[in-house]
Order: C-alpha cells, then sequence, then structure tokens
C-alpha cells in the first residue's frame, strides 16, 4: 500500500500518512483531519477503526487465525497453560521454567482477597446474577487496594495487575458459592490456579474435594481460548476507562460490565438457553427461519462475529474439548447433538455462507462448562475470570503507550439547533 492517502473534501485535497503493522491492514493516520478539513469521520461501532497499536494479539478473521505474541492460538491451547499465556500476554515473552515457577508463586501468594470483602457479598440477594456480584465486588477492590492504584508507578501497576488476575478465581467462586448458599473456601496454595478455582467453585469443607486432572486441563484450556482477543468491546471499554487515568481496580470492573451483554461474553449463557430451548434437532429449522426474519430479534447465539468471516479457530478447540470432557466425566448432553446438528445445518444455508456466520467462541463452551456443573448464569463470569489476564495486559500497553491520550470521540449532531427558552407560562 502506498505510504500516504488522498483525501478531497470542499475542493481540497489532504493527504494523510498510512502506517503498517508487522501483519494485518495498514492503518490511515486520520489524527490531524478534523484540524485540517473541519470534518469528523463516522464509524458507528468503529467498524474500519484501528483505536490504538497492539503488540499483543493478532487476529486474521478471514483465515480464522488468532495469535498471542505471535503463537497460534491452537497451539497455546494444546501445549501451554493459562499461566504460562498469561506470563506472555504480558511480557510479550514465553516464559523459562524458573520464570513460570516465579510467576506461578507470586498469583499463587495473591489469591486471598481482603476479609472484610466477603462482606459485599452479604448485601446481594441469593438470587442475584453472579455478573451482578461481580461488577460490584471487583470495583470495590479499589477500596481495598491503595497501595496499587497510582497507575504511573510501574511497581503498582505489576502488583495490581498480578492481584487483578490472581483475585478474579477466588471472587468469582465467591459469587458461585453465595448463590447456591454455601460456604466460601479460602484458596489452597498447594493447587494449580484452574486447580485451585475448581475447588474453591465445586469444593465444601465437609470434605475433602479431588480436582479432576482431565476437567483442570480442559477448564485451563477454556481460560487459554478466553484469554485475550485484540480490541473487543470489553477490552475497549478496560483501555477508554483507562485512558482517563482510572485505577486498574475500576477499570476491569467496567470491562467486566460491558461483557455482560449478550452480544458479547453474554453469548455463552445465551447461546446454552437458546439450544434448551430449541430442545430437539428436529425443531432446528424453526429457529433457522427465526435468526433469519428480519423482523424477528432473535439471532443465533454463539454465530457471528465482527471480525471472524471465518471458523471461529477458539470453537475448533471448544468442540474437541466437549468430547474430552465427555469422557472423562462419562457424562453425554443430548444439546451437544443438537449443537453439532444446528451448525452443520445453518452452515449449509444461503443466508449464513453469505453473511459469513460460524459459530464463534460461545457456542460450544456453554456445553462444556454445564458438563461440569457450572450453573447458565456462571458462564460469563468464568469468561471475565479468563479475559482478566487480557484486560490486564492491555491496561499496562495502554499506559506504557505514546500515543495514548484520553480517549474521546466525536458525534455526528441529528439534533435541534440553538433555540430561545420559552417560559412555562408561554408553551
Ligand atoms: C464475543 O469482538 C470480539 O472479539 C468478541 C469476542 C471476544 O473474544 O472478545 O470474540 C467474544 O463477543 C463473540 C460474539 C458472541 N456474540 C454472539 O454470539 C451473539 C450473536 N452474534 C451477533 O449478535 C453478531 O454476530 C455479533 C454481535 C457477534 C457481530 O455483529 P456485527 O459484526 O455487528 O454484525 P452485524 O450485527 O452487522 O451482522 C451482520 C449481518 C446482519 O444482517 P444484515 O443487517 O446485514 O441483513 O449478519 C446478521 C445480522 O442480522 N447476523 C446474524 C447473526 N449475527 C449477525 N443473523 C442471525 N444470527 C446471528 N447470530
Amino acid at each position: 500500500m502506498t505510504d500516504t492517502a488522498k483525501f478531497a473534501l470542499d475542493g481540497k485535497e489532504f493527504e494523510y500518512p498510512v502506517m503498517s503493522g508487522s501483519v494485518g491492514p495498514d492503518v490511515v493516520d486520520i489524527r490531524k483531519l478534523y484540524a485540517q478539513t473541519g470534518a469528523f469521520t463516522y464509524d458507528p461501532g468503529f467498524t474500519s477503526t484501528a483505536s490504538c497499536r497492539s503488540a499483543l494479539t493478532y487476529i486474521d478473521g478471514d483465515e480464522g487465525v488468532l495469535l498471542h505474541r505471535g503463537y497460534p492460538i491452537g497451539e497455546l491451547a494444546e501445549q501451554s497453560s493459562f499461566m504460562e499465556v498469561a506470563y506472555l500476554l504480558l511480557n510479550g515473552e514465553l516464559p523459562s521454567a524458573d520464570e513460570l515457577q516465579t510467576f506461578n508463586t507470586t498469583i499463587t501468594r495473591h489469591t486471598m482477597v481482603h476479609e472484610q470483602l466477603a462482606a459485599f457479598f452479604r448485601g446481594f440477594r441469593r438470587d442475584a446474577h453472579p455478573m451482578a456480584i461481580m461488577c460490584g465486588v471487583v470495583g470495590a477492590l479499589s477500596a481495598f487496594y491503595h497501595d496499587s492504584t497510582d497507575i504511573h508507578d510501574p511497581v503498582q501497576r505489576t502488583i495490581a495487575s498480578h492481584r487483578l488476575i490472581a483475585k478474579i478465581p477466588t471472587i468469582a467462586a465467591m459469587a458461585h458459592k453465595y448463590s447456591v448458599g454455601q460456604p466460601f473456601l479460602y484458596p489452597d496454595n498447594s493447587l494449580s490456579y484452574t486447580g485451585n478455582f475448581l475447588r474453591m467453585t465445586f469444593g465444601v469443607p465437609a470434605e475433602p474435594y479431588e480436582v479432576n486432572p482431565a476437567v483442570e486441563r480442559a477448564m485451563d484450556r477454556i481460560f487459554i481460548l478466553h484469554a485475550d482477543h485484540e480490541q473487543n468491546a470489553s477490552t475497549s471499554t478496560v483501555r477508554l476507562a483507562g485512558s482517563s487515568g482510572a485505577n486498574p481496580f475500576a477499570c476491569i470492573a467496567a470491562g467486566i460490565a460491558c461483557l455482560w451483554g449478550p452480544a458479547h461474553g453474554g453469548a455463552n449463557e445465551a447461546a446454552l438457553n437458546m439450544l434448551r430451548e430449541i430442545g430437539t434437532p428436529e425443531r432446528i429449522p424453526e429457529f433457522i427461519a427465526r435468526a433469519k426474519d428480519k423482523n424477528d430479534p432473535f439471532r443465533l447465539m454463539g454465530f457471528g462475529h465482527r471480525v471472524y468471516k471465518n471458523y471461529d479457530p477458539r470453537a475448533t478447540v471448544m468442540q474437541k474439548t466437549v468430547r474430552e470432557v465427555f469422557d472423562a466425566l462419562k457424562v453425554n448432553d443430548p444439546l451437544f447433538e443438537t449443537a453439532l446438528r444446528l451448525e452443520e445445518i445453518a452452515l449449509s444455508d444461503d443466508y449464513f455462507i453469505e453473511k459469513k456466520l460460524f459459530p464463534n467462541v460461545d457456542f460450544y463452551s456453554g456445553v462444556i462448562l454445564s458438563a461440569i456443573g457450572f450453573p447458565t448464569e456462571m458462564f460469563t463470569v468464568l469468561f471475565a475470570l479468563a479475559r482478566t489476564v487480557g484486560w490486564v495486559a492491555q491496561w499496562n500497553e495502554m499506559i506504557t503507550d505514546p500515543d495514548q491520550k484520553i480517549g474521546r470521540p466525536r458525534q455526528l449532531y441529528t439534533g435541534p439547533t440553538q433555540r430561545s427558552y420559552v417560559p412555562v407560562a408561554e408553551r
């Protein structure tokens, strides 16, 4: 591509530099466009807008490629661990054995939460959605960890990053325990990050909890698949919150709130609920027709993606993991067959082919999480748990980016032009 882009407006010509990354589309640097032309660009949903430079994650939506610091998601899912991927995203390189050991120990030593944090849960109704609890309790962390809220201090940024990654599983497990009326379990430092989370979620004080290695491996892989994903809606929310100088705990709480939406992280819960509503494969055509009906707001949850116009590579790994978990737990869920059949029918339907709608990360995850024993309302909490690694890594990258400024988009104003106030007696 050329190194400048020409732009004509009102009979004048303007030129803007074109920047290239290491891979992927070039960008036109339009930072001076408004000052020079008096016009804004218009891009609702930011379909053609790069909001930042980033070296963390790259997606090729047409090829169905997802790289974390250059490593393909399929290789990381098969050969790495969630803590190793966390280290990679935070530091840019895969750790040595010693570096990984030190990182694991650091994170493990931050898994406990301030004892008073438990009081926050008591304020929620028992039937509160766990994502509502996560928004509230994670936001409250900034009230407890004042010594790691100075975003200009790299040491405090690192401590806050480790605290968030370490404590989010503890808080997630507490949210589940609170909703089922069971006591909270403290972390057990002898377990892995994921094993510790499984025990805090499913263990009870009355008896020992044995972590099932196959479930631990599958859960760890699911966390890897959800770790980071370029500038998705919740990551962009974290960056925008962080651009004002807000503390990292508040920024992650903002990301959790955004992730909750059914068009984003809430889709895993919505996808399983949809599969349950469909029930048997015989009813699939009815739902496919609804998804295609412009007058019906219904969408196939777990299908489609802003960037992937090919198969989401995470869905491929997720589908394979379903079989592993079913074998390990000796369970079967007919909804998996319904999901496979739904995918088969959708991918042979012109509407889905033409609009390039493929299963995304959320389509199969619910079947696995349900088989492991998580209630549907916990699915997005698990997404937030894993994505905290990506949010924290992206937040750190933003804070240290010399180009970063407070995010403040403009608008195309369509409201009334200036007019004078009319006293109520004259209206
Ligand atoms: C995640 O951004 C990320 O990276 C997100 C994520 C991450 O890791 O952070 O990957 C996680 O959020 C995955 C997506 C989970 N959401 C869902 O599964 C919900 C269902 N999917 C849709 O809501 C939709 O596909 C989106 C929101 C995911 C993407 O929407 P876009 O890019 O804005 O696309 P669009 O809504 O403009 O759709 C294009 C067309 C439209 O038809 P037309 O108006 O052109 O006629 O495709 C149709 C849509 O109606 N369409 C669907 C559909 N998704 C899009 N039709 C039926 N079922 C669907 N699922």
